[in-house]
């Protein structure tokens, strides 16, 4: 029989020596590190909600705001993929040298202490974290995870890119104390007593104790602004009528530009309940951040007709009123009273700006109109819950007709009883 002689082609179909490039990042060390991203960005937004309205300078304010909605995007990505490969999808870490990191960030002296642990300690770490996990993982078997990394990177620089100059103002300004220098300096040793995020390098001694700079965070019963803000408590008085349409469309894009107050109740509701369902967090963080979008609505129409919007009025009153309430009921004004009744009227405002020919401010209204009706939303889906969850005896329909008694009472009056000091 005469032999066939190989043929080239299929000489080069055997295998051959090469192999794929060495992969560092096993699918079990995947699992916590995917587990230690979600854990930090979780952690850093409850963090974040807690300080946003104890921080003053409008800018890391609004930062925080920002940074607090990502966080709550990557968390989410993290979550769906973990869900996948482990459960349940939300894990405390096993290092207990992260977990003490992460809880110590929140007891910061002061604002920027707080914002340079948080976006020169921690962030960095976990950018370097995760451009590593992105290039050693599997790049084809866990492409799910790469594409959430991917996407979490473009945040996580864009957002350091931001919060950069703000700290660097701050610190040309000489509002660095040095006890905000030492918070850092301790944040530092805590990252680098857990191998950085991901654990990988190598681990240093932890710090013997806690440093004296270090203050016991409680959360904010007062909001703060900034020296540019010359009135802080504002009277509502009498606003110009619909009729007069310029000076009522002032005063109406100047309230949007006070509704920071909304983006501070919905961030002490959401640092302050525990124990709800992720989505319940993940939709709080939305309606934080588009609170925060509103305000600065505001100051671009203000600017747009050469206006400042650092002279208005801030009524921080409102936000002291409503902290004498439990957070539900907080939660329950703001959703059932402030925004279910603001549409007839916002609805009225985009007919008026259509007649008038106002593009800038009929887009604006109508964008606001599709956030808050969002915003209702989330109060309808989540009050019984949360009435459930925090152990309110009475229903959801009796619970909302009382507070919203108080709410016509002591808000629709403008008399905003403070009784509890
Ligand atoms: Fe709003
Ligand atoms: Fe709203």
């Amino acid at each position: 029989m005469k032999t066939v002689p190989r043929s080239r082609s299929f000489a080069t179909r055997r295998p051959t020596t090469r192999r794929p490039a060495k992969r560092t990042i096993d699918i079990d060390a995947n699992r916590r590190l995917l587990n230690n991203y979600r854990y930090v960005e979780h952690e850093a937004m409850l963090h974040l909600a807690g300080w946003l309205p104890r921080a003053a300078t409008f800018e890391l304010k609004c930062e925080m705001g920002r940074s607090l909605w990502e966080y709550s995007q990557h968390v989410n990505s993290l979550y769906l993929r973990l869900r996948e490969i482990q459960s349940p999808a939300f894990q405390k870490p096993g290092d207990q040298a992260l977990v003490t990191l992460m809880a110590e960030v929140l007891h910061a002296p002061d604002e920027f202490a707080f914002a340079s642990g948080l976006y020169r300690v921690v962030i960095p770490s976990l950018i370097s974290s995760l451009e590593n996990h992105e290039t050693a993982t599997f790049p084809n078997s866990d492409q799910p995870s790469v594409h959430v990394i991917a996407h979490a990177l473009l945040d996580l620089r864009a957002q350091l890119t931001r919060a950069e100059p703000i700290l660097a103002a701050a610190e040309k300004a000489g509002k660095f104390t040095p006890a905000a220098r030492a918070w850092e300096r301790y944040l530092w040793q805590l990252l680098a007593a857990c191998g950085g995020v991901s654990g990988l390098d190598r681990r240093r001694p932890a710090p013997s104790g806690t440093p004296s700079c270090r203050v016991n965070f409680v959360a904010p019963r007062e909001a703060a602004r900034d020296e540019r803000f010359p009135n802080r408590l504002g009277a509502v008085g009498v606003r110009p009528t619909e009729e007069q349409y310029a000076e009522h469309t002032f005063d109406e894009f100047e309230r949007y530009s006070t509704e920071m107050l909304a983006a501070e109740t919905v961030a002490l509701v959401l640092f302050a309940v525990r124990g709800m369902p992720w989505e319940f967090e993940y939709d709080t963080a939305r309606h934080l951040h588009d609170e925060v979008r509103h305000c600065l609505m505001g100051y671009e129409w203000m600017r747009a007709h050469d206006v400042d919007p650092f002279k208005s009025p801030q009524f921080l009153h409102i936000y002291k009123w409503r902290c004498q309430f439990p957070p539900l009921m907080q939660y329950c004004m703001l959703t059932m009273g402030n925004e279910v009744h603001a549409f007839p009227y916002r609805h009225r405002r985009v007919k008026a700006h259509e007649a008038s020919g106002d593009k800038l401010s009929e887009q604006f209204v109508r964008y606001d109109i599709a956030d808050e009706t969002q915003h209702v939303r989330f109060g309808k889906r989540w009050l019984p819950e949360l009435i459930k969850h925090l152990g309110e005896k009475r229903s959801f329909e009796q619970y909302t007709t009382e507070v919203l008694g108080v709410w016509e009472r002591e808000y629709r009056t403008g008399k905003f009883p403070i009784t509890v000091e």
